[in-house]
């Protein structure tokens, strides 16, 4: 039994909810008026059968009693559950012993990443030791105001200054090491990670230290920056260097600059462009990328000249990886347009004028950084623009047709076939090669003669025709037929642990990619707006879809997580949610979803997207999501059914309205689960 069920066991909803509203026994059930709006006739009931609660009038919501009590003391799900955990004498355990202590571990190591850094703040702001530091800061025209805000500082030139520091503080030699500020030798001999360079803190989003970029100061000093090891804390492809800070610009002028290096993040930010942010010299990463989407749509990649033409083909991104096996900067462009599709953000690039990175640029003449940024061209763009640009006018087709092999894989790379479309349209222009449906034909003609496909392919002139899903017997049939909901009500006690098996299906699909949620949104709208008689049946996605407490918590808090930007949807889950709860997340999380898994931890080559029958995660999670939908209408009717029997003549006619309503959402989804895939 989880703690749901063993809090709704213990309280009676009819008891309960008489404390706020007088209950009138109607038949079997209880009705009143409803407490949340404004009526004279009762259209609120209460069902002790099934220990829920509907208002079949003006807010038309329902529940069990949690939700009652989310509502009626203004608390999300999980408060609710303190609440009544309370009444119910029921003990919810917060936090494990272990979690305590990884807490309290990671609390102590960031405590000791600020006192090493407040160190380095003060080796550079004074003493002969730092003065060629503080001229280095100085000839790079970094400001005291800027060093103070960053925290720059520096690393003495010792071996074990910063540990010495640390451990008169109070901190073990182990934590100094696992924090990342010393390192031990093969010998077993432990030193200061950092001597004798410049030290750049890196803050998380919330503007905590995790790490350190430190820059040689010593012309033989390698590599130019030695940064954080991975810890506990610090995870260089999760991290944004200077997010923390560009939160505010980035959200307000709805759009983030992504620069390569910190030096151009922080001249940036001197000059007062705050909207800008440094990938730390790695490939950006997807958590990158949907750290940036939460506040802005519109990111713009600052790339560097003499690798951004090579780059854009797929024939220079091996040379580029290997040429700066320091640095790893590199630009993928088929993985940009993938993810800006998925992300549903608009992602374009400026290049840098030869010679130029965007701390010399800026330094040198604020308003081109302005021009430049305002010349911004979507990916796919530049990727024709820069793929196409070594052509002469007279090139042979041999020669165009090695360029559109090149090219089209990457613009396909998209997962909206409209802007799939477009772009391989403009490429077919731009290489005089027929029309954009030619062309495309044509690349996944050759790229198919290359490959050999792992499932049966689709010809690509069937994918308009594709059949729509078929809707699978056993998912339909979930528990929340007739039978089910009779032997539910004829049973004693709680209903089944678990929710029926779409439930688990769509909370598993949306704890893995939460963004999803809203694409099943705008489909419901899109749906609502079709089918005005039926708008009000059709609303978002909400914790009424859900039946099991557990699962209607898990969902709660993940709406939550999502309208918040403090911390990472899964931090936020995890911090949020009791610890009786984390065992249904985890549950959750390790839930198989058919092809979800596979499609995350291999992400689909994309020269093979379009003619392999792989569905994308939205069009797996939305047919589910709308029968869950449907299976909340049915159940709704099947109690205004229920309750009509004993209805007086108004009330009747209010819950047939309802019914009606109810049934002619149910043929909107029936006929939008029949139309199957839905892109763009
Ligand atoms: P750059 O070499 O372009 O850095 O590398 P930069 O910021 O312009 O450096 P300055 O102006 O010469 O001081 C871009 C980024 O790649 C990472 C750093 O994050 C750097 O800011 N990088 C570079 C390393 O991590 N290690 C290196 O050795 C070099
Ligand atoms: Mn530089």
């Amino acid at each position: 039994m989880t703690v749901t069920d063993d809090i709704k066991a213990r309280l009676d909803i009819v008891q309960f909810i008489s404390q706020y509203v007088p209950l009138k026994k109607a038949g079997r059930n209880y009705t009143a008026p409803c407490p949340f709006h404004q009526e004279r006739t009762p259209s609120f009931v209460v069902f002790p059968d099934t220990q829920g609660w509907h208002c079949f009038g003006a807010c038309g919501e329902g529940g069990d009693i949690f939700n009652f009590v989310m509502k009626k003391e203004g608390l999300d799900f999980v408060g609710a559950l303190r609440f009544l955990a309370e009444k119910a004498g029921v003990e919810l355990q917060e936090r494990t012993s272990d979690q305590i202590k990884q807490d309290e571990r990671l609390d102590k190591l960031r405590g000791l990443l600020n006192e090493a850094a407040t160190f380095f703040q003060k080796k550079l702001s004074s003493g002969a030791a730092s003065k060629h530091a503080r001229d280095y800061v100085q000839r790079r025209s970094i400001n005291a105001e800027t060093v103070d805000l960053f925290r720059i500082g520096y690393a003495p030139a010792g071996w074990d200054e910063a540990i010495d520091h640390l451990r008169l503080l109070g901190y073990s030699l182990e934590e100094v090491v696992e924090a990342g500020v010393a390192v031990t030798n093969e010998a077993g001999r432990t030193y200061d990670r950092f001597r004798n360079r410049l030290v750049i803190p890196i803050f998380d989003e919330r503007g905590r230290i995790i790490g350190f970029g430190a820059r040689a100061l010593a012309a033989e000093d390698n590599p130019k920056y030695l940064n954080s090891p991975q810890t506990p804390l610090f995870d260089k492809s999760a991290t944004l260097f200077g997010l923390h800070l560009a939160r505010r610009a980035i959200r307000e002028s709805e759009m983030a600059v992504i620069v390569e290096g910190y030096m151009d993040a922080i001249q940036a930010h001197q000059s007062g462009f705050n909207n800008v942010v440094a990938q730390m010299g790695t490939a950006l990463t997807r958590p990158q990328l949907k750290q940036l989407s939460k506040y802005a749509r519109r990111l713009v990649l600052a790339l560097d000249p003499d690798v951004a033409g090579a780059k854009a083909t797929m024939r220079g991104l091996d040379v580029v990886r290997q040429a700066s096996e320091t640095t790893q900067a590199f630009f993928d462009p088929a993985a940009m347009i993938r993810q800006a599709s998925r992300l549903d953000i608009d992602i374009q690039v400026i290049t840098m004028p030869e010679g130029k990175d965007p701390d010399e640029l800026i330094r040198d003449d604020p308003q081109a950084w302005t021009r430049l940024i305002a010349s911004a061209t979507p990916v796919a763009d530049y990727v024709i623009e820069a793929g196409t640009a070594h052509l002469p006018p007279n090139a042979t087709l041999a020669e165009r047709e090695q360029v559109a092999r090149e090219l089209v894989p990457i613009l396909m790379a998209t997962e909206s076939s409209l802007q799939e479309y477009a772009n391989v349209q403009k490429l077919a222009y731009k290489l005089r090669l027929g029309s954009g449906r030619e062309l495309a034909s044509w690349a996944q003609a050759q790229i198919r003669a290359v490959t050999t496909p792992m499932q049966p392919v689709t010809p690509p002139q069937d994918r308009q025709a594709r059949p729509a899903e078929p809707a699978r017997p056993a998912e339909t049939a979930t528990p929340d037929s007739t039978a089910d909901r009779a032997a539910r009500a004829a049973r004693p006690g709680p209903p089944v642990a678990g929710g029926s098996v779409v439930e688990r299906e769509c909370l598993a699909m949306l704890i893995r990619q939460p963004e999803l949620l809203s694409s099943v949104n705008r489909r419901l709208r899109l749906l609502a707006s079709q089918w005005a008689q039926a708008h009000d049946a059709l609303g978002p996605l909400s914790i009424d879809d859900f039946t099991q407490s557990d699962l209607r918590a898990v969902f709660d808090t993940l709406q939550r997580a999502l309208g918040q930007d403090e911390q990472d949807v899964n931090d936020y889950l995890t911090a949020r949610l009791p610890f009786e709860l984390r065992e249904v997340l985890e549950r959750l999380r390790a839930e198989p979803v058919e092809g979800f898994e596979q499609r995350l931890s291999q992400p689909l080559r994309p020269d093979l997207r379009g003619f392999l029958k792989v569905r994308t995660p939205e069009e797996r999670l939305e047919p589910r999501a709308l029968e869950l939908r449907k299976q909340r209408l049915r159940r709704e009717n099947m109690d205004l059914q229920f309750l009509q029997q004993s209805a007086d003549a108004e009330m009747d006619r209010t819950y047939g309205q309802r019914l009606l309503i109810n049934k002619t959402a149910i043929s909107a989804i029936d006929s939008e689960i029949r139309r199957g895939p839905f892109r763009g």
